[in-house]
């Protein structure tokens, strides 16, 4: 089952554009699971109909569901996530767990587990998912990862009963959070479930992330970090769909300088993620309904199926290489004197030529100089200092 992931910042319009993809999809042909794991679902409230935490036929070959998040299972894990908080603090210097500490979104990633049930299903090609905000959620795509150490370590070491982690979980069961056994086993529920959820969005052959974005400043800045974090995190970002674009008819008048600016930032967004780039309108009223959403979706995808993979190889990836962060950028033909790098803040501007990249830096890499800068076989490495 091929899976987008529809997101971006508040109100960019995600459930416009995974209402649009979706139905988009379905005119190709596809069966289509239209899904939301936004806690503030608004689904419903954009075709216009009611829908719920059960499955509802929407349109042609569109079947759509509200998960419902804030339901008991999800309560539990959030006092397990408590418990990782308190071990993962004196348990790990990952990269990834310094991030998911700053960042936690567990939420998101419990809601994400219905796409397992709509696989489970067969009877849909495509799920489209309007996630919630960017920001918490998709960074948690790597706390399987964490869950993993934690669970060889901790297990390992209950059954050789060594004294490691002894002194803190004892500290951490006097603060009496929940029962051990039952801890034990909503852990290796949540565990396992994860780690089938985050296969099949790590997976680059069925799934990939749109990125929805206003030319706005504030906007653009954000979602640059949250394309540098699904990078890291190695989610195929396959386009960055340009929201509320102002129209020809406003160079002129009223709107002229807004149209001005809106043009820098989309050379900005050009600039800033390197992958295929659509773009859809500002339109005179709301979108809702299906009508209006499939103007949207034609407006965006054209005579292409939504649901084909518009990109295939991340041409940005940032990984540990020991005790240092690098980050590959591809710049194909492009010689070594012709490259430089420059930090400005969080931002990480790489001169290619006569093109520059602006690339948003994760936290725990804030604040590290470069240390190195390599071209080699036309991939640009960056290696921060330890
Ligand atoms: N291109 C557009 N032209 C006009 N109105 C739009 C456009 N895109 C979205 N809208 C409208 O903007 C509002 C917000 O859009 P939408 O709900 O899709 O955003 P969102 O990113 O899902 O928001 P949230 O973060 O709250 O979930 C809606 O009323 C929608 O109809
Ligand atoms: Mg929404």
């Amino acid at each position: 089952m091929r899976v987008i992931l529809l997101t971006g910042k508040g109100g960019v319009g995600k459930t416009s554009h995974a209402v649009a993809t979706a139905l988009g999809a379905a005119r190709c042909g596809h069966r289509v699971f239209l899904l939301s794991t936004d806690s503030a679902h608004s689904l419903g409230d954009s075709l216009g109909c009611r829908i719920g935490p059960r499955p509802v036929p929407v349109a042609d070959q569109v079947v759509a569901q509200e998960v419902g998040v804030l339901d008991e299972l999800a309560y539990s894990w959030s006092e397990i996530q408590e418990w990782l908080r308190e071990l993962l603090r004196e348990e790990t210097d990952e990269l990834v767990a310094e991030e998911l500490l700053v960042f936690p979104g567990l939420e998101e990633l419990i809601a994400l587990r219905a796409i397992r049930q709509v696989e489970a299903m067969r009877e849909f090609d495509v799920c489209v998912v309007d996630c919630a905000p960017t920001g918490s959620t998709l960074r948690m795509l790597r706390f399987p990862d964490v869950l993993r150490i934690f669970m060889e370590n901790f297990f390992d070491f209950e059954r050789r009963g060594a004294r490691l982690l002894r002194p803190l979980l004892e500290r951490i069961h006097a603060k009496n959070l929940i029962p051990r056994e039952q801890f034990f086993d909503a852990f290796e529920r949540l565990y396992r479930e994860i780690e089938e959820v985050r296969r099949i969005l790590l997976d680059r052959t069925r799934t990939s992330a749109r990125l929805v974005v206003n030319p706005t400043r504030v906007v653009v800045e954000e979602t640059r970090r949250s394309f540098a974090y699904l990078c890291l995190y190695g989610v195929n970002t396959d386009g960055v769909i340009v929201n509320r674009e102002l129209p020809a008819q406003a160079a002129e008048g009223y709107f002229s300088r807004w149209r001005e600016k809106e043009r820098s930032e989309i050379a900005a967004i050009e600039a800033s993620f390197p992958v295929p780039i659509f773009h859809a309108p500002l339109y005179p009223h709301e979108l809702i309904g299906k009508a209006m959403l499939a103007t949207l979706s034609n407006a965006v995808y054209g005579d292409r199926d939504p649901a084909e993979f518009f990109l295939t190889h991340s041409p940005l990836r940032l990984f540990k290489r020991g005790a240092h962060t690098v980050l590959e950028l591809d710049a194909p033909n492009i010689a070594r004197d012709d490259v430089s790098v420059a930090q400005n803040g969080d931002v990480l501007v790489v001169h290619l030529r006569d093109a520059h990249r602006l690339i948003a830096l994760p936290d725990s890499v804030l604040g590290k100089s470069v240390e190195e800068v390599s071209l080699r076989d036309g991939v640009l490495a960056v290696l921060f200092e330890a």
